[in-house]
């Protein structure tokens, strides 16, 4: 698949992802204003240039720790299984928590990792996602902050991988197939 040639069309600029994240930090600060001291899980590993810039636009006492998930279809079922690659570190009981995600696509993941962590007790415990796809939602999940909505498009950059690749491109673009070249 990822051997097939594409080229990819910039969807949201470098400049409105860095314009969005502080409008955004200004609803999360307003929200945890009070907080002792917050604590953001990043989910391994698309979310690692959204949680970089977010944190640091984020004027809180608070500290980082990661998580990672995977989730595993099972087309003859529609299901899905979501594993836990990577717990935390720390433990989260009695704490305020913000769980930071690059996409929520079907809405497993997100669905399976925060009740995983409300199960662990935390005082307070919030979600937000930079990209949201409600169109392709199997389970009933929202985020409590999004940054975009996007149509059921393939997307890579800021981040988000396509086969590993592209996560480096400072915008988010969509894929797009092109013809293979002729033999
Ligand atoms: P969900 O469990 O279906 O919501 O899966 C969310 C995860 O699927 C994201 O964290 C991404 O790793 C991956 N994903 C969903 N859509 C895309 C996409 O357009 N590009 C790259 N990865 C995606």
């Amino acid at each position: 698949m990822p051997d097939r040639p594409y080229v990819i069309d910039e969807m949201i600029s470098a400049k409105a992802i860095a314009a969005r994240i502080e409008a955004l930090s200004h609803d999360i600060r307003s929200h945890f204003g009070d907080t002792e001291k917050l604590v953001v899980v990043g989910l391994l590993r698309g979310s690692f240039v959204f949680i970089a810039d977010l944190v640091r636009e984020l004027d809180l006492p608070l500290e980082v720790d990661f998580l990672e998930a995977s989730s595993y279809g099972n087309a003859m079922e529609s299901s899905r299984e979501v594993r836990i690659l990577k717990d935390l570190r720390g433990a989260i009981e009695g704490r305020d928590v913000l769980v930071v995600e690059d996409i929520v696509d079907t809405g497993h993941t997100l669905n399976h990792v925060t009740a995983l962590l409300k199960s662990r007790a935390p005082k307070r415990l919030k979600s937000i996602a930079l990209l949201d796809k409600p169109s392709r939602r199997e389970v009933d999940f929202r985020a409590d902050w999004i940054g975009f909505e996007i149509p059921d498009e393939f997307v890579v950059g800021y981040g988000i991988d396509f086969a590993q690749r592209n996560r480096n491109l400072p915008f988010i673009g969509k894929v797009r197939f092109t013809p293979e070249p002729a033999p």
